[in-house]
C-alpha cells in the first residue's frame, strides 16, 4: 500500500498522531486539571463513547497510509484505561509506523512497563516537575509523593524502554527545582525536557507572568553546566536540544510561549471519543468516530481525514496575545493529551 504525503493550507504535512485513549486521570496537576475544577461530580466520558481499540487501530493505519511515521498515546492518563498493552500491541504491527511512544505520570508503569515493553512500545515520557516530595503533592493535587513515579520511570529503564521526564516550569511553584531536576536526571542518563507552562484549555488559570521562558531556564542552567546544542534535523521536533558537553545526555526546551513552532508543527490529535483536533488549541473537532459507527468505508475515513488537514490553518501560538486568549474557544489539555 502507497504512502501519500498530505499537506495542510500553510504546506505542512501530516506526520504525527498523538491519540488520547482516556479522559480521566489519577492526579489533579495544577496546571492542568485543578482539582477545584475536576471534583467528584465533574463528568467524565462514558465507556461507550471511547472508540474501541479496534477503531483506534482502523484509524491509526489509515493516518500512516496518509504519512504518518509517529503515534503518541496520551490521556488523561492513559495508563488507566483496561489493558493498554494489548492496543500498543496492535499499533505495533501496523506497517510503516516508525514509532510509538506514551506519555504518562509514571505512576502505573512500575506495573506495566514490562508488558509494554513486550507490546512494541518503543518509549515513554513521563511528568516529573520536582523531585520534592511534599511540593511534588501539591503541584499534583493528590498528595502524592515522588516515589512512585521515580519506582515507574526506574521500572521502564529496566524494561529497555527509552525515557525522557517533562518538567512543567511554573513561576514562583516550582522554579527553583530547575538544577536538582536537571542533576537528577543527569546522572541517570535521562533526557530532561523543561516546558513553558502554557494558556491550555480555561480552567488553569494561566497569566503570561507565570511563564518561566527558555532563556531564563537556560541561564539559570548555564551557571552550572556546560551546554551545546544538538541538531537532531528532524522537522517537527518541538523540544530545542542541548548536550551536557563530553556526555551523551541530552536536555531539551519546549518553549510554545516565547519561541512558538507552528511552522513547522505536523501533529494532529485524536480524542479518546474519536474527533480530531488540528491544533491544541483549537476547540473545534471533527468527528469520526460516528461516521465510522454509521458505516464510513475505509475510503470515506481516507477522505475525511485529508479534508480536514487540507484545509488546516492553526497556528495559534505563533498568533498568541491577550486577546486571543480570552476569545477563544479552548480544549483542556487532560482532554486531548496535551
Ligand atoms: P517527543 O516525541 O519525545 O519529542 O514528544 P513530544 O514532546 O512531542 O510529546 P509530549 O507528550 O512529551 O509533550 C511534551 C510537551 O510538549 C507537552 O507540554 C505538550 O503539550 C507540548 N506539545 C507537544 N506537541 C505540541 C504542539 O503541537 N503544540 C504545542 N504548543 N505544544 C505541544
Ligand atoms: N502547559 C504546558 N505543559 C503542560 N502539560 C500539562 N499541562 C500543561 C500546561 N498547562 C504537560 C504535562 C505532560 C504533557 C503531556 O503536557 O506535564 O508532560
Ligand atoms: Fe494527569 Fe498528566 Fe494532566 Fe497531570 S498533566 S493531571 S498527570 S493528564
Ligand atoms: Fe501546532 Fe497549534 Fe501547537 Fe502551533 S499551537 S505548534 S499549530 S498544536
Amino acid at each position: 500500500m502507497g504512502k501519500t504525503i498530505i499537506q495542510d493550507k500553510l504546506n505542512r504535512p501530516l506526520k504525527d498522531l498523538r491519540i488520547s485513549v482516556i479522559d480521566r486521570c489519577n492526579f489533579r496537576c495544577q496546571y492542568c486539571m485543578p482539582a477545584d475544577q475536576f471534583g467528584p461530580d465533574f463528568e467524565f466520558l462514558p465507556r461507550s463513547a471511547l472508540l474501541t481499540y479496534e477503531e483506534i487501530e482502523r484509524v491509526a493505519k489509515i493516518f500512516v497510509k496518509l504519512g504518518i511515521e509517529k503515534i503518541r498515546l496520551t490521556g488523561g492518563e492513559p495508563l488507566l484505561r483496561k489493558d493498554l498493552p494489548s492496543l500498543v500491541a496492535k499499533l505495533a504491527s501496523v506497517e510503516g509506523l516508525k514509532d510509538l511512544a506514551l506519555t504518562t505520570n509514571g505512576v502505573l508503569l512500575k506495573k506495566l512497563a514490562g508488558q509494554l515493553k513486550s507490546s512494541g512500545l518503543k518509549r515513554v515520557n513521563v511528568s516529573l516537575d520536582t523531585l520534592n516530595d511534599k511540593l511534588f503533592g501539591k503541584i499534583n493535587g493528590r498528595g502524592v509523593g515522588t516515589g512512585p513515579v521515580l519506582d515507574g520511570i526506574a521500572a521502564a529503564q529496566q524494561a529497555g524502554l527509552g525515557v525522557k521526564i517533562n518538567m512543567v516550569v511554573k513561576k514562583g511553584l516550582n522554579d527553583g527545582e530547575i538544577i536538582s531536576m536537571a542533576e537528577y536526571c543527569k546522572t541517570n542518563g535521562i533526557e530532561l525536557r523543561y516546558i513553558e507552562y502554557m494558556d491550555v484549555g480555561s480552567t488553569n488559570g494561566w497569566k503570561m507572568d507565570d511563564v518561566v521562558t527558555k532563556k531564563q531556564i537556560f541561564s539559570i542552567l548555564k551557571d552550572r553546566f556546560e551546554l551545546e546544542p544538538v541538531n537532531t534535523g528532524y522537522y517537527g521536533e518541538v523540544a530545542k536540544l542541548y548536550r551536557y558537553k563530553d556526555t551523551d545526555i541530552n536536555v531539551g526546551f519546549i518553549s510554545s510561549v516565547s519561541e512558538s513552532f507552528c511552522s513547522s508543527c505536523t501533529r494532529a490529535r485524536l480524542s479518546a471519543n474519536g474527533q480530531i483536533f488540528t491544533c491544541l488549541f483549537n476547540g473545534i473537532g471533527h468527528d469520526i468516530r460516528n461516521f465510522m459507527r454509521n458505516g464510513a468505508t475505509d475510503e470515506q475515513l481516507e477522505e475525511r481525514i485529508t479534508s480536514i488537514w487540507n484545509a488546516r490553518i492553526d497556528r495559534y501560538s505563533d498568533e498568541r496575545t491577550a486577546e486571543t486568549n480570552k476569545n477563544r474557544k479552548k480544549i483542556e489539555m487532560s482532554y486531548i493529551g496535551g
